[in-house]
């Protein structure tokens, strides 16, 4: 045969030659794993929409997070699910000394100081109305919303959080949360933000998870349009202006574009959130036996990575740490 052509099959012979020539890679230093922390005592209850995900009671936590650390995992981030009762029109909750997540990350970080603990700073979780900021006439307020952030933000940074994740997409919510922070003496404390979230039928099951749902309307004027594109450049240059420190893009699975273009449009660690919907849609196929989990799941990360992302916030982190381990 005469005909010319590039032999590529000669870089792929053998598992060795592929594992030579493999340009992305996981490790459990990428992930951060979500953990739901609820009131009461002995509470290990599955999220329904989540086989596998747990709202644990604090006298539970510290043995979950013996696991996660014995795993390679470095880090965390915590959401708090206050009782029904707790919540209120201005999600009080979420910036009280003794909240949930105040008190979880003070006893996490009094057993595990090595531990990172991000700790999400949104209203949604703790106002009745179910919204991320401050309603009036139906409307969610903007600049009404950021002094209750920046105070959710410091009593974060007072328990102890090592980084401050603002989920909300209140327009000025890098700013005002830099601006107390470092009143507050907290100047050393990053924030991670959540600068390009698009409004997205993928939250599903996490709002189920995390009782969030609003209870009116939904989160499309302030959380972008899944059309768009350039927007994101936009809304993460503002948040890169205002101070932030690392840029999450959220969902992930249907946004590796996005990630692809804030990886090659500006320079700051990038996070995808791959969000509770994926999650839930490969463990929902795989428990029906319809498709092979551990190989999806190490696909689709390792497709974020590829993508241009630096970290990956997922609920599959302990399961992916563990196949690392076992193939090491
Ligand atoms: C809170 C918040 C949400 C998620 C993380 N932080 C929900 C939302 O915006 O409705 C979603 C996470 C997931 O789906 O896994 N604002």
């Amino acid at each position: 045969m005469d005909i010319q052509f590039k032999r590529h099959r000669r870089l792929r012979s053998s598992a060795n030659m592929r594992a030579l020539l493999r340009e992305t890679h996981l490790r459990a230093e990428d992930f951060i794993y979500p953990l739901f922390v609820v009131e009461g005592m002995n509470q290990r209850n599955e999220v329904a929409s989540m086989p596998g995900v747990y709202h644990l009671s604090l006298d539970l936590l510290n043995a979950e997070i013996e696991e996660i650390v014995s795993l390679g995992i470095k880090s965390i981030i915590l959401f708090g699910v206050p009782d029904a009762e707790q919540k209120d029109e201005c999600g009080t909750q979420a910036f009280h000394d003794h909240g949930i997540v105040q008190r979880a990350t003070r006893q996490v970080k009094e057993a595990f100081p090595e531990l990172l603990v991000v700790a999400d700073t949104c209203l949604c979780e703790y106002t009745d109305h179910g919204h991320c900021g401050i309603v009036e006439n139906g409307e969610v307020l903007n600049d009404q919303s950021l002094e209750l952030l920046a105070r959710t933000a410091v009593s974060q940074a007072k328990a102890g959080a090592d980084i401050i994740a603002p989920s909300n997409m209140m327009d000025g919510f890098v700013a005002a949360i830099r601006k107390g922070l470092d009143e507050a003496g907290f100047e050393h404390i990053p924030i991670m933000s959540y600068a390009v979230k698009y409004s997205s039928a993928f939250y599903g099951p996490f709002r189920d998870a995390a009782q969030s749902t609003p209870q009116f309307g939904d989160r499309k004027t302030y959380q972008m349009d899944p059309a768009n594109r350039d927007e994101a450049l936009r809304e993460a240059q503002s948040d890169i202006e205002e101070g932030a420190d690392f840029l999450i893009v959220k969902p992930a699975l249907s946004y590796l574009d996005i990630i692809r273009d804030v990886k090659n449009n500006f320079n700051l660690p990038i996070v995808a959130y791959n969000v509770s919907g994926e999650y839930s849609m490969i463990k929902a196929a795989a428990l029906n036996g319809w498709i092979d989990e551990k190989a999806t799941v190490m696909e689709m990360l390792i497709g974020m990575k590829r993508a241009g992302t630096d970290l990956i916030i997922t609920y599959f982190a302990k399961d992916v740490a563990r196949w690392l381990k076992e193939e090491k």
